[in-house]
């Protein structure tokens, strides 16, 4: 197979060669790319970390601005970057993020502003009047610089437990279930143009979803505007839930959502709680079991994460009205998340694109999907 670089590059000399000669045909629908596939259904991000964002990976960089056309920072907005204490904001990477988008002509999206997780350690430990400060001036400070540049934030991240009940975070404790509500009322006062999301993942599952779809109606009760539902969709390939996928697309878009999966990756390593009477614990670090694929995927599970990504990406075209974003969780094999949780230092390959940047079987299984002669096409020479 020939390399894929080998056949992006001259269709991105092209398609840069057509920016710089007219500025009417810069957006080149002849790229094989997941954008231009996709663009009459959904968008397709990514997740970029500062690397990406400063764009010290060329390769890297060059499949971000050829493949995607939507951005969510994987880290670098969450309060424990942006907001480390009281009064200092670190803007200088989330300025970098928003201007790289706009740059390549993008929707940038913001992660995340209420969130228990990697949340600055200065407001853990903060009492009601004081958290309901911080949630003030955090919202009105982040939101308001980025406004009209941001095309949604996901608001609120994670609040709820698998069981659809509240979960027991600083939030929930301090100021009760309230909290989203004034999350929400001070995301919209500082950008009203801005799409507000609630974001968690597992909210498939039909205990969590009815917990979202609660949270969805107290906030229309109230008057209060939320306009999307992000399910993050990290899931493994020993099993997609594509019924409750399914399910959760028709009962949140029936609530009036956009449905986003603002998280996507499906991962090809064994979890620590599939196994019978194992617990997550670090004795799996460096064990060959739980760490299979160091040498690469075998054929075996390229098929089977491909025909995964096959089957969901038919079924979001299926719901395309509905469904408004798809965004995987990093942009190569080499840099997810999931390489180093829920068990360190693993090789996992999650994505569509490999350590490489080549593309993987289920990225061409996904591009199938919308076009079933594009491997004919694309690689005979
Ligand atoms: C993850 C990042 O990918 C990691 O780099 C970081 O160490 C932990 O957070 N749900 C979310 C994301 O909303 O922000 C998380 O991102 C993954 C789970």
């Amino acid at each position: 197979m020939k390399s894929f670089l080998k056949f992006i590059t001259p269709l991105l000399v092209l398609s840069l060669s057509a920016i710089s000669c007219s500025t009417t045909k810069k957006d080149s629908m002849s790229l094989p790319s997941l954008k231009s596939a996709y663009k009459s259904d959904f968008l397709i991000g990514t997740a970029l970390g500062t690397s990406h964002i400063q764009e010290r990976d060329s390769l890297a960089n060059q499949l971000i601005i050829t493949q995607f056309n939507a951005i969510t920072p994987e880290n670098i907005m969450k309060s424990e970057e942006i907001h480390p204490t009281w009064n200092k904001y670190n803007f200088d990477l989330s300025d970098q993020y928003v201007a790289y988008g706009l740059k390549n002509k993008m929707d940038v999206f913001g992660h995340t502003l209420i969130w228990h997780s990697q949340l600055s350690p200065f407001a853990r430990r903060l009492e009601k009047d004081s958290l309901q400060l911080f949630m003030k001036e955090h919202i009105s400070t982040v939101v308001g610089r980025y406004k009209g540049k941001i095309k949604g934030w996901d608001v609120v991240n994670e609040a709820l437990n698998e069981d659809g009940t509240m979960r027991k975070s600083v939030f929930y404790d301090k100021l009760g279930d309230d909290f989203i509500a004034q999350a929400f009322i001070l995301a919209n006062q500082a950008d009203p143009n801005a799409e507000l999301y609630y974001n968690d993942y597992n909210i498939e599952q039909p205990n969590k979803r009815k917990g979202v779809i609660e949270i969805i109606k107290k906030l229309k009760a109230k008057g209060v505007r939320i306009d999307g539902i992000g399910i993050q969709g990290h899931w493994s390939i020993n099993g997609l839930p594509l019924q409750d996928i399914e399910n959760s697309i028709i009962e949140f878009s029936k609530l009036g959502m956009k449905v986003m999966f603002t998280e996507l990756d499906i991962t090809a390593l064994p979890n620590p709680w599939d196994l019978v009477g194992a617990e997550v614990s670090q004795n799996f670090e460096g064990s060959e079991k739980m760490n299979p694929y160091t040498a690469g995927l075998p054929d075996s599970m390229q098929l089977k994460l491909a025909n995964e990504y096959e089957s969901l990406f038919k079924l979001f075209v299926k719901y395309k009205e509905d469904i408004t974003r798809v965004t995987f969780w990093g942009v190569n094999d080499g840099h997810t998340w999931l390489n180093g949780w829920p068990i360190r230092n693993r090789t996992n390959h999650p994505l569509l694109f490999d350590r490489k940047n080549q593309p993987k079987p289920a990225y061409f299984k996904v591009m199938k999907v919308k076009d079933p002669n594009f491997d004919k096409k694309q690689l005979v020479p």
